[in-house]
């Protein structure tokens, strides 16, 4: 393994070359707020990178898959002092956050090769469309047991075409502002569980920071959770059990606690 590259190293371009670049939105030190930096898919591939043999993450059987780990893509960038937390946004508009213990602890990493070959060559032999430019994954092969972790599949995101590093309290403020300020221990833990989950798709109260796969604002949700509650639980276990062109994923094994957290957090149970 190379030693790695002084912070500031990879080369911020402000415009795209290519549609293998991977874009930075703000969070670094000298790139003023709101614009936007580019870095090639070479520089990418370029850092220290780490080959893994992993079991089933694109196709099944093992496959050889060369990653960057975001602990090093971090070093490697001017990142702002403040900032702890990686957001992800991909080609469809699905979201992840990576939040400073998650990083620490399970080690997640940018998929660069598969088998050898980068994403102008994928898909890789027995997946029908690119999973690319980028894709974010853990594996229980780098942590064991982390693939256990509620709705893993939020943390392996395909598709990843652009990047922003923040504060954590910052980019979840309007989950504890106005009415959220002061809500009941189970909204709270419900709140854990759609940062994690439900914010992959959906935008969360005042703004909350989220992807948009959904289409859905979020007084629609609120306005499920809070008159339509049946409904809404059921939703989310099974949506095709009720509209069948459904599209969003199930959750099956959410349980009748994690459902009432869900509604307490989205209908802003009060505290009191
Ligand atoms: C992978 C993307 C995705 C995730 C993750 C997701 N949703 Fe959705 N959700 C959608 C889409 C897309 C729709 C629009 C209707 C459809 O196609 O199912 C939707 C619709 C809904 C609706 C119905 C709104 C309506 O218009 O009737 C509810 C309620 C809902 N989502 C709640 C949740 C909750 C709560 C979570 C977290 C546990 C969640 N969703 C996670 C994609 C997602």
């Amino acid at each position: 393994m190379a030693p790695l590259a002084n912070a500031g190293d990879l080369t911020l371009s402000t415009e795209s070359s290519s549609p293998y670049d991977l874009a930075i939105l703000g969070g670094l030190d000298g790139v003023p707020a709101g614009e936007t930096r580019y870095v090639s898919w070479d520089e990418v591939a370029g850092l220290p990178t780490t080959t893994l043999e992993l079991t089933g993450e694109f196709v099944p059987g093992k496959q050889e898959v060369t990653v960057v780990f975001v602990e090093d893509l971090w070093k490697v960038l001017p990142v702002a002092a403040e900032a702890d937390t990686l957001l992800a946004w991909c080609t469809d508009d699905y979201f992840s956050i990576y939040p400073p213990e998650f990083i620490a602890k399970q080690k997640p990493f940018v998929v660069v090769k598969i088998n050898g070959d980068g994403p102008d060559k994928w898909p890789p032999e027995g997946l029908s469309f690119n999973p690319g430019p980028y894709v974010i994954s853990v594996a229980d092969e780098v942590v064991p047991g982390t693939r256990a972790i509620l709705d893993v599949g939020h943390k392996r995101p395909w598709g990843v075409d652009k990047i922003k590093f923040v504060n954590e309290d910052e980019a979840l403020a309007p989950a504890f502002a106005g009415e959220w300020s002061d809500v009941s221990e189970l909204a709270a833990a419900g709140r854990t569980i759609w940062v994690n989950s439900c914010s992959s798709c959906h935008p969360g109260p005042g703004g909350l920071v989220g992807g948009n796969k959904s289409q859905r604002p979020f007084p629609v949700l609120q306005a499920h959770a809070k008159y339509n509650t049946d409904y809404f639980r059921k939703y989310v276990r099974d949506p095709k059990s009720l509209v069948p062109s459904a599209t969003m994923e199930p959750h099956p094994h959410y349980t009748d606690a994690q459902l009432d957290a869900l509604v307490a957090f989205i209908s802003a149970e009060s505290g009191e």
